[in-house]
């Protein structure tokens, strides 16, 4: 087991925090752009739960102690806004739920927070098992003729069809090859953080400007027809509420823009996040024989290779768990930061006013002080009493507090039900590649090449 230093309560209350050197000017940037997440794994490890870096022109604060994280995301979660990465998210997205704080934030959440509340996300079962079957069937073919698929593609097809026709009640299947061009633009975004580029104004032509332009068009196009449609079938129960919510001052309709935005939102921290989810734990999965072997007998016993629907994953604990797992390990949003408004005292150290904070589920969730053998893959880290040992705030891929992802639920239950249902009529082989690689500076913890699998159908599951 890997010793941490002594840190986080600091000898001194309000002490600056310890961190790495870095060189002039650029602080530790070089080290943060050659791998992120190993440099930040190091960085608790060689400094402790609270550490203070210079990246560029920015102070940045590490927070992994789990009492900080839960201070900055709930007990003074008004101290700590979005800060200047998410202004990143903003050039793409607009103002939605992701980006916007204050009263703002607010209305528009609580106007779409019905539709995922946990009694009401049961309601997307059957579009989950129908584009998951139909994902099969066609994996069925695929495998006849012995070819792999990727599984990048793949999960990100199925996570934005069973969205979009659960949520807005649109069949995007045709649109999804643009969708899949304006998510891999929203990742270069992020990716080219902390490059000049990012300083230079967004009217400038630059070739990264017109590329955000003409997402933000092409979608644009897109929610015109996903609108139109909901006019004409009435489906979709979020566009249901977009369609209704009002300005809780004014009491005027949301405008074009702000709708635009807010789909926008939906459909991108929707679908991606889910998609990488699934991604790593079927990787997993594949990996661990042991954990293929020990789900097998669950969902035979529970479902007797049948779909499934949405009540049978209260009976599926193992599988929930192995879910669970892979978000500790591989949180797709491994990343993101605060800025201070004031001064505060994190840890036992200050955290000066504008400053920055960043909290990361990978790093926190892979701390050596509270999960043992953090590298390993063990489901049963999960086991009910084994949880109640843990403290709160060692474990946060959908964060915590007022801002937690409000598409949890929804996120949690398509997981469980894909996964029971992909390992009934499915082993998947991994194709050898180099696909293991992760901790690039993107938001997003997918990886950055094709995952090819070959999927090999089961007796009983194909047979059902
Ligand atoms: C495994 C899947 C998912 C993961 C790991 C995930 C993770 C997160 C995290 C960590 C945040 C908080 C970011 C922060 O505090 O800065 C967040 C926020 C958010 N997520 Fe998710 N998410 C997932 C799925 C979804 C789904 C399915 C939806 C919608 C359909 C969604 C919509 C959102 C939105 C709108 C926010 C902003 C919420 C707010 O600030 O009010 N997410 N997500």
């Amino acid at each position: 087991m890997t010793t941490l230093a002594p840190n986080p309560a600091a000898a001194r209350r309000g002490a600056v925090a310890p961190g790495p050197r870095g060189v002039p000017l650029l602080g530790s940037l070089p080290q943060w752009k050659s791998d992120t997440a190993q440099f930040l794994l190091r960085t608790q490890r060689d400094h402790g739960e609270v550490s203070r870096m210079r990246l560029g022109p920015y102070t940045v604060h590490l927070v992994t102690a789990p009492d900080a994280v839960g201070r900055v995301l709930k007990e003074n979660n008004a101290n700590y806004t979005r800060g200047v990465l998410y202004e990143q998210f903003r050039l793409v997205m607009g103002d939605g739920l992701l980006t916007t704080d204050g009263d703002y934030w607010k209305s528009h959440r609580r106007a779409v927070q019905p539709v995922f509340l946990r009694k009401a996300v049961s309601a997307i079962g059957p579009n989950v098992v129908r584009a998951t079957r139909e994902m099969l069937d066609d994996w069925e073919v695929r495998a006849r003729r012995g070819e792999p698929v990727d599984l990048v593609t793949e999960t990100l097809r199925l996570t934005l069809v069973t969205l979009s026709r659960s949520l807005f009640g649109y069949d995007i299947r045709p649109a999804a090859p643009v969708l899949k061009d304006i998510v891999d633009n929203v990742i270069e975004v992020m990716f080219k953080h902390g490059s000049v580029g990012e300083l230079l104004p967004s009217w400038l032509p630059t070739r990264r400007n017109r590329l955000i332009a003409r997402d933000r068009r092409i979608f644009t196009r897109l929610v015109t027809e996903i609108r139109d449609n909901h006019a004409a079938t009435g489906e979709g129960p979020l566009m249901e509420l977009i369609e209704a919510a009002t300005d809780p001052v004014t009491g005027a309709r949301w405008t074009d823009d702000e709708i635009r935005d807010e789909m926008l939102t939906i459909y991108l921290a929707g679908h991606e996040t889910t998609a990488v989810a699934l991604l790593w734990t079927l990787v997993s999965i594949a990996n661990h024989p042991a954990v293929a072997e020990e789900l097998d007998q669950e969902l035979e016993q529970v479902l007797g290779g049948g779909e499934c629907a949405p009540e049978d994953v209260e009976r599926l604990p193992y599988t929930s768990q192995v879910v669970d797992e892979s978000l500790r390990m591989y949180p797709p949003i491994w990343i993101y930061p605060r800025d201070a408004v004031a001064d505060d005292e994190l840890g036992g150290f200050h955290i000066p006013g504008g400053s920055s904070v960043l909290l990361s589920p990978l790093v926190s969730q892979r701390n050596p002080r509270y999960w043992d053998n953090p590298e390993a893959f063990d489901p049963h880290r999960f086991d009910p009493e084994r949880v109640r040992e843990r403290p709160r705030m060692t474990y946060f891929p959908f964060g915590a507090g007022a801002r937690m992802c409000i598409g949890n639920f929804m996120a949690l239950l398509e997981l469980r039900m894909i996964t029971a249902m992909i390992h009934q009529r499915f082993r998947l082989r991994l194709v050898p590649g180099d696909f293991l690689r992760y901790g690039d500076t993107s938001i997003s913890l997918r990886p950055m090449t094709r995952v090819l699998a070959l999927p090999e159908p089961r007796e009983a599951g194909a047979r059902a």
